[in-house]
């Protein structure tokens, strides 16, 4: 099982604050079950970090998880690295965003912005998808069911072809997701799940909504399936 989305990296954005907190979060997820996980910082073109800063503190970041994980010799999942890149308008004009892909895949994780739709939003999708040569994952659609239309987000999942939704397993927790699923599928896009995991004290909730998809059987799609 992989989980798709989650900031257990220390000290790169508001998740795991030091590298304690990044171990605890590793061994609750091979607790979980996940034999692969994504470590997805957030990435905010706005505030001005260049890519190649932002993936140095990346790798480093990973690095002194591995090492102290090794040292402390606990079981963690693979750790792959990939961002969860803020949708701006404009940063498809961005040189190498596709370095931010999801380690080893053309997929980049979009998160679409929180102050409702925008018309810019889809042609940007669609401009990062064809000035780079990427396949957007859109990251927790299921945040955006109250603050979009249905119109609106058929306008997002559908700008570019081959698009992936990524759904975190908090929605399992709130209300009954099988209608909004079956709207997704008429689609026809894949659909993945993350944790989005950003610091230990998020574990029980994590746990029951885990607990729930699997109850109902849910599909879990990995993106390394295969590998
Ligand atoms: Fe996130």
């Amino acid at each position: 099982m992989t989980d798709h989305h989650c900031h257990l990296l220390p000290q790169i954005d508001d998740g795991a604050s030091d590298v304690n907190d990044s171990l605890e979060i590793c061994k609750f997820l091979h607790e979980c079950g996940f034999d692969t996980v994504l470590c997805t910082p957030h990435y905010i073109p706005h505030i001005g970090i260049s890519l190649n800063e932002f993936t140095e503190q990346r790798r480093s970041a990973l690095r002194s998880v591995l090492t102290e994980a090794r040292q402390s010799g606990i079981m963690i999942p693979t750790l792959r690295l990939g961002a969860e890149v803020r949708l701006e308008q404009g940063i498809s004009q961005i040189s190498r965003l596709d370095a931010l892909c999801l380690e080893g895949t053309n997929l980049l994780l979009l998160e679409l912005p929180y102050t409702g739709f925008q018309p810019w939003i889809p042609d940007e999708i669609h401009n990062v998808a064809a000035v780079h040569g990427v396949r957007p994952v859109l990251a927790h659609i299921n945040r955006y069911w109250k603050k979009y239309s249905d119109a609106q987000l058929e306008a997002v999942i559908t700008s570019v072809e081959g698009a992936v939704v990524q759904l975190n397993y908090e929605c399992f927790g709130f209300i009954p997701p099988a209608i909004r699923l079956r709207r997704l599928e008429r689609y026809g896009c894949p659909i993945i799940y993350g944790t989005d995991l950003h610091m230990p004290s998020e574990f029980s909730r994590v746990s029951k909504n885990l607990r729930r998809a699997k109850s109902l059987k849910i599909p879990q799609l990995s993106i390394y399936r295969g590998r």
